[in-house]
């Protein structure tokens, strides 16, 4: 999952557009991007679309992001689109562990309606979105089998917190977003699944663009969400992880395998123990993925 491409729900030439990108998934929108008046529409666009999309192994994953559920939205939203049996629902306005059941319970109900499997349903969680979901961050782990990734967003917070701009002129995220992105690191890690970095909203900028998504894999993100389609290729080629990442990492692997008692190797001079075997594998995983969408 590196790339996350977020489509508006009513907006199906976009939506077309959107499954021919590259992305390893959609996020189709029913919330921010869609008028209050264009929900029920959207909710019939979205769940059409993904009746009939195809099933293609290299297809993106179809998620749909529905309304916070304290929104007045939420049900509707699940009600019309669970039938149509999406990949996942991307939760915005995600306030620790016991939204995520919270959630997991409704689509639950809705997955038997629609003799879908119990916990076909993947939940990604949006849990930086408000002030009071930066205090639940150490609640994700054991949540539910069904949360698959977090992801944090700094623009609803910003309106949370009154700010006059979440940027400051070199574009770097001022205090209160780099702790959201910092905990949200913190929360994915600490729930042993993959974090992914927030929407760059400057969609022409594709040098910026590329410059966040570096220091995102730096920090330990694994993916990105886009907003246009030309964020994805961008996206998809720093999340991938490069030949000699791999090298590397396999070389790492292969250390441990002829020396399975050991607890530490030597590698080129580098010393080598059993954390960097596991972001090893973890890089091996990944490429392994990365492969298989090509
Ligand atoms: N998914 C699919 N197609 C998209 C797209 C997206 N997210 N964003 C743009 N496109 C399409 C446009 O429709 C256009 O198609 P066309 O050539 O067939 O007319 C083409 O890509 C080029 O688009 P461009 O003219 O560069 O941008 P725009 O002015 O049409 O759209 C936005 C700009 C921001 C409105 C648009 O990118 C968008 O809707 N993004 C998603 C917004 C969203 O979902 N926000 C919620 C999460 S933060
Ligand atoms: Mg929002």
């Amino acid at each position: 999952m590196r790339s996350l491409l977020f489509v508006p729900g009513d907006r199906p030439k976009k939506i077309e557009k959107a499954f021919q990108s590259g992305a390893d998934l959609l996020l189709l929108d029913l919330e921010d991007s869609v008028a209050p008046s264009a929900k029920a529409e959207a909710r019939a666009i979205v769940a059409d679309f993904i009746k009939q999309a195809s099933r293609q192994s290299n297809a993106p994953k179809l998620y749909v992001r529905i309304n916070a559920l304290d929104s007045g939205f939420a049900d509707a939203d699940l009600d019309h689109v669970i039938v149509s049996g999406p990949a996942g629902i991307l939760l915005p306005k995600c306030t620790g562990g016991m939204d995520v059941q919270h959630l997991s319970a409704k689509l639950a109900v809705r997955e038997a309606e629609a003799d879908l499997s119990d916990g076909a349903i993947r939940i990604i969680g949006i849990a930086t979105e408000t002030a009071a979901s930066l205090f639940q961050m150490g609640t994700y782990a054991g949540a539910s089998h069904r949360l698959e990734a977090l992801t944090w967003g700094a623009e609803d917070l910003s309106t949370d917190l009154g700010a006059e701009t979440n940027r400051l002129e070199t574009g770097d995220y001022t205090d209160p977003y780099r702790l959201a992105r910092a905990m949200l690191l913190m929360a994915a890690a600490n729930a042993q699944m993959p974090a992914i970095d927030t929407v760059f909203t400057a969609y022409r900028d594709e040098k910026a663009l590329l410059k966040e998504c570096e220091a995102a894999r730096r920090d330990g993100f694994t993916g990105k969400m886009a907003i246009h389609p030309a964020q994805v290729p961008v996206i998809n080629d720093v999340f991938t992880p490069s030949p000699e990442t791999v090298s590397e990492a396999q070389a790492i692997v292969d250390a441990f395998t002829v020396h399975p008692e050991a607890g530490v190797v030597g590698i080129n001079g580098q010393m080598i123990d059993r954390p960097h075997l596991r972001r090893a594998e973890r890089i091996l995983a990944r490429a392994h993925l990365a492969q298989a969408k090509h």
